[in-house]
């Protein structure tokens, strides 16, 4: 298994609830090693061509309006096989169905306000780091 980058970005309501640091300890127990981060304040435009592969569904306005409430943190996980167990420790979608100890159990409000986004795939991953950094941005360990 070689070593994989992934995007995770702690939604408006995980960053009202002062929650950065304690998810941030959650990644770095897990495993992670955070290559990247930044706060923003996404305008409607960054949100809307961040998730423009689900314009048109129903809850993409939804979606957009919860996102451009508040700040956001970014940030690059890296760690083997980092998609996918960022997936595991997000929990479901819907943190309805969310296994109790991942960060949607704790930290999601609705299913809009879900807490935390990751990449879903490699690809989505490459194309979701590219949007919100460039290279020089990204901080590989060298210790
Ligand atoms: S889809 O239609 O299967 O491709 O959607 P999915 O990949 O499950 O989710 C895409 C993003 O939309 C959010 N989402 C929703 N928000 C509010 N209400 C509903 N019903 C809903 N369904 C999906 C979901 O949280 C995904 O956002 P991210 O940021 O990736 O978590």
């Amino acid at each position: 298994m070689s070593i994989e980058r992934t995007l995770s970005i702690l939604k408006p309501n995980a960053v009202a609830k002062n929650a950065i640091g304690a998810i941030y300890a959650r990644f770095e127990s897990a495993g992670f090693t955070l290559v990247a981060a930044k706060m923003l304040h996404l305008t409607r435009e960054q949100a809307e061509g961040f998730y423009a592969e689900h314009q048109g569904k129903p809850f993409f306005d939804g979606l957009v309006g919860f996102m451009i409430s508040g700040p956001v943190m970014v940030q690059v996980l890296e760690s083997e096989n980092a998609v996918h167990r960022h997936r595991d420790i997000m929990g479901a979608t819907n943190p309805a169905n969310a296994l109790a100890g991942t960060l949607r159990a704790d930290y999601a409000d609705s299913f809009t306000e879900n807490a935390v986004h990751g990449s879903d795939s490699t690809e989505s991953a490459a194309r979701e780091i590219a949007y919100f950094f460039s290279d020089n941005e990204i901080c590989p360990r060298t210790r």
